[in-house]
């Protein structure tokens, strides 16, 4: 199997990661995905705090193993979010913050909770703004995620997003590798079509698959 840096990092044993759908994630599947190895993760996209609450309890009673809570960050509800951190889970995900908003501050919000942090940037520019605000993971996903996610191929974004940890910038093979790696195998559209998902079949007119 392929053992990746991010495994260390995230504590999991596969570097596959279930993206944090807020339209289609149930806690049956987060908890299936991190059973099983991977990063599972709760899209918490207009979740209330007993929500939140209520499905991270649902997925803890079935797995001790790592698992995000997903924000969409420019809509998110400072109640909700605030849920999420007391809850301390293993790793908070952000995605599309508004320029207006400091990722910063969310990020340290979530370290400071004892949360790895991730952010998925759909180019370049965000990609830096996410270095620079201390994130531990960007996701380089291109507009192939998802078919609406990001506005660049991922073919020229990945290999552009060469950006490590402290901000800095490297251009050593192995780290762009890396992040290859990481945006290949987190995963929606599939997850989304599975048993455990929410509904989505007729939402997605996607078949529904059997794992
Ligand atoms: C129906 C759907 C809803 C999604 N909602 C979110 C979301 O709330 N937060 C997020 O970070 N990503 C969201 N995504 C993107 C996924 O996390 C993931 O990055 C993407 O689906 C991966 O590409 P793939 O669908 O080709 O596997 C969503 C994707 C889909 C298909």
């Amino acid at each position: 199997m392929v053992r990746t840096a991010v495994c260390d990092l995230l504590d999991i044993e596969h570097p596959i990661a279930l993206g944090g759908m807020g339209s289609a994630t149930s806690p049956a599947l987060v908890a299936a995905v991190s059973k099983a190895g991977g990063l599972g993760a709760l899209g918490c996209h207009y979740l209330s705090p007993a929500q939140i609450n209520e499905r991270t309890t649902a997925i803890r009673l079935e797995t001790n193993k790592p698992f995000g809570l997903n924000f969409l960050t420019f809509d998110t509800r400072e109640d909700s979010f605030a849920a999420a951190l007391e809850l301390r889970p293993a790793v908070m995900q952000f995605a599309w913050a508004r320029p207006d908003q400091d990722l910063k501050a969310y990020s340290d919000r979530a370290h400071d909770a004892g949360s790895k942090v991730t952010y998925m940037a759909g180019t370049v520019s965000e990609a830096a703004r996410a270095a620079k605000a201390g994130v531990d993971i960007i996701i380089a996903q291109g507009t192939e995620g998802g078919g609406h996610v990001g506005w660049m191929g991922n073919m020229p974004l990945i290999p552009s997003v060469p950006w490590r940890r402290d901000g800095r910038q490297t251009r050593r093979r192995r780290d762009v590798l890396l992040r290859v790696l990481l945006s290949s195998d987190m995963g929606g559209s599939f997850f989304a079509a599975l048993r455990m998902s929410k509904n989505l079949e007729a939402s997605l007119r996607l078949p529904v698959v059997t794992p």
